[in-house]
This record gives C-alpha cells, structure tokens and sequence, in this order.
C-alpha cells in the first residue's frame, strides 16, 4: 500500500443522533493530528452501549447531547502512520484498545488506569463533547491505541479482542482459577468470552447460566461442562463454585451469581448494574464471606488475549453469529438486541 495513499473528504459512519434515531451517513473526515494514524475499519463488533446510545440515547449515566459516532469493538489495518513516527506503519493489522486514560489529581491505584476517573473510550457520551467512535470506514485513532496482529491471526480472528479483553480482565479479578469450579451467570458474549478464558486459564468445571437457550448453546461451545436455567435457583445453589463471574447486568443475574458461589467463594461482577439502588438479597455474601469484586474495561490485557488468540490457545469462534455489511448496520443494530438470538454481531465495513 502507498504511503501517499489518497484519503477520500468523507466515508460512511454508523451515527447515533438520538433516541431510536441510528443513521448510516457520511462523515466529514477530519485531519489526522500527528499522533493520529488513519486504520481502514474491517470488522466493528456491536457492543451493549451501542445499543443503549440507539435504544435511549444514552449509557446509563451518560446522555447523547450531540450525534455521536459509535464503536469501539474495532479491527482493521493502517493505511496512513502517524505524522509524529510513532506506532504502526502502512499495511499493519491493528487490533484497538479505545481508552485514554487521564491521570488527574483523583486517587487510584496507577497501574490501574482503567479506574483513572477521566478515562474517555470510543464511542461514549460521558464527556462533552463526546468521544466519537469508530464505526467509520477511516478512523483517525492514536497511534498508542493500536496494537498490531501478530501474523497467523487475522483481522476477523481478532475482531473479538476488546470484548475478549473485558472478560479476560474480570477473569483475571478472580484470581488463580486452576482446578476451580466456576459459574457465569448470563452467557451474552461478555459471559461466552468468560467462558472460554475461563477454561484456557485452567478452571476444572464450568457452569453456565442463562435464559435463553443460544447463548448457552454458545458457552457449551466455548467450553461450559454443564447448562442451567436462570430460573433454576436449586441447581444454581447447588453448584457452590468456587469462582463466580456476575455478567447479566442485572439484579437477578447478581442474586443467582451470590447464590451459586460457594462459602468463602469470589464473585466478580462485570455486568454493568443500573446506576442506583439494586435489590439484592446480599445477606448470603457476609455469612458466606464471599468476596464480591467489581470489575471495569481492561488494560494491557488486550496483549495477552491476542497472542492467546495467535497461539490457539484462547477459542471463542462461535460466539459470534451474525456478520452484516455496514449498509445493513440497522437490521445488524436489531440482531444484536435479540440475546434470544445472537452472540455478538459484526459489521463488516468492507462489504
Ligand atoms: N464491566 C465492564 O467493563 C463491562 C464491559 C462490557 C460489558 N459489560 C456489561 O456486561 C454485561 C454483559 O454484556 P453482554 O454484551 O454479554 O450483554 P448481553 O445483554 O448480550 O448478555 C446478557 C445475557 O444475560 C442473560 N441474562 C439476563 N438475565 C439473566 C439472569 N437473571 N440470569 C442469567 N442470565 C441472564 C441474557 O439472556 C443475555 O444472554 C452487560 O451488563 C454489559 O453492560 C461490562
Ligand atoms: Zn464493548
């Protein structure tokens, strides 16, 4: 590919304006400063907040003000490097790791940047102005974002790898999970993916819980041993594992999670809970001594999880199931509403 390669004044976005208001149009297509490189989108995962940006016009407490490019599950290859030298050059596969951390004068942990309170992410509405994504077919990224495919994995292998990164982080808050027994409660693709880094980092058995019979059949495949129903409040308890990860996002999805978990068990919660009061029955966690841990994004996880995925060893294939050309991008948006139906749902910006 040229260095001097012509970039067109516009290419196609998936734009959030509002509420229920999704549209495919052109965008302008700013200068790239000299940290930027421009990356040619392939593949765009469709991720919760997409959808609650189209669905509510916000991410729980963040409210859409302006139109928004969405996105950040994104992969593609670089076909203009950064005018400053750093980062990738021209014709590398790049996978994207959406954070900017802001290290202010808040307390946190610093080799924690993900909990940085002025993090901004691709594709969020929580400052304004907004950050916008990169559903666009050329995204001007920062050059640091960009992390290059090892040969061997190709952009679609790597199309899941910041979801995958979510997982392997809250599986990572679970600690040493060898020869434990697990239970993922809510088996959408942040569950799936737990699933499978759950079985790659040596968990003895794992049960997966949800409502819906696809996404079960999706963790089966990514390796759970046993499948039950959210209902099934009996055989949940029953299970009494070791090491819990919460991902529904919902209060019920929390209540069978603290009811799985054996005592002195740990329960990660990486479903993202309503802001506000939740009503849990939590009284089981202190007579149990659970440890209940929160966990949020990734950091230089995503490294790991794309030489697991180069070397073989990280298999989470079926969870996705739905692939759609950008000009398709609402029935795709559609589709990946449907937890009855899908696993995660790509954009293919090639098509
Ligand atoms: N903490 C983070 O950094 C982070 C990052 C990404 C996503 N998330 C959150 O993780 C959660 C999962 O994400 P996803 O993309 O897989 O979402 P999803 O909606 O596709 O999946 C949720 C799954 O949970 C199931 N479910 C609902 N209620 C249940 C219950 N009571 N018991 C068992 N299963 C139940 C649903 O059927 C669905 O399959 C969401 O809350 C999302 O916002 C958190
Ligand atoms: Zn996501």
């Amino acid at each position: 590919m040229a260095e001097n390669f012509d970039l067109p004044a516009s290419a196609p976005a998936v734009v959030a304006h509002g509420k229920g208001d999704l549209r495919i149009e052109d965008v302008a297509l700013a200068v790239p400063a000299d940290d930027q490189a421009v990356v040619e989108i392939a593949y765009g995962g469709i991720c919760g907040s997409d959808l609650h940006y189209w669905l509510h016009g916000a991410a729980g407490e963040s409210i859409l003000k302006d139109p928004m490019v969405l996105g950040h599950e994104v992969v593609g290859t670089v076909v203009r490097a950064a005018a400053d030298g750093t980062g990738p050059c021209v014709g590398t596969p790049v996978a994207v790791h959406p954070a900017t951390p802001a290290p202010g004068a808040a307390r946190y942990p610093l080799d924690r940047p993900n909990l940085s309170p002025g993090c901004t992410y691709l594709g969020s509405a929580a400052r304004h102005p907004h950050t916008d994504g990169a559903f666009l077919r050329y995204a001007n990224l920062p050059a640091r974002m960009l992390r290059e495919l090892p040969e061997g994995l190709s952009l679609r292998g790597a199309a899941l790898v910041e979801p995958a990164s979510v997982a392997w982080h809250a599986v990572a808050r679970a600690g040493d999970v060898r020869g434990k027994t697990a239970l993922v409660v809510g088996c959408g693709p942040i569950g799936a993916l737990a699933v499978a880094v759950l079985k790659r980092a040596g968990a003895a058995h794992i049960t997966a819980v949800d409502m819906h019979a696809k996404p079960l059949e999706i963790a089966q495949a990514v390796g759970a041993d046993v499948l039950l129903q959210a209902g099934d409040t009996e055989a949940i308890a029953a299970v009494e594992a070791d090491v819990v990860i919460e991902s529904s996002g919902n209060h019920f999805g929390l209540a069978s999670a603290i009811n799985g978990a054996v005592r002195g068990g740990r329960v990660v919660m990486v479903g993202l809970l309503p802001s506000g009061a939740q009503p849990v029955a939590i009284s089981l966690a202190i007579v149990r001594e659970l440890e209940l841990v929160g966990s949020f994004r990734f950091n230089n996880e995503i490294d790991d999880v794309i030489a697991a995925l180069a070397d073989g060893s990280l298999f989470i294939d079926p969870v996705i199931t739905h692939e759609y050309a950008l000009s398709d991008a609402l029935e795709a948006f559609a589709t990946a509403g449907d937890s009855a139906v899908s696993g995660k749902v790509l954009l293919n910006f090639g098509l």
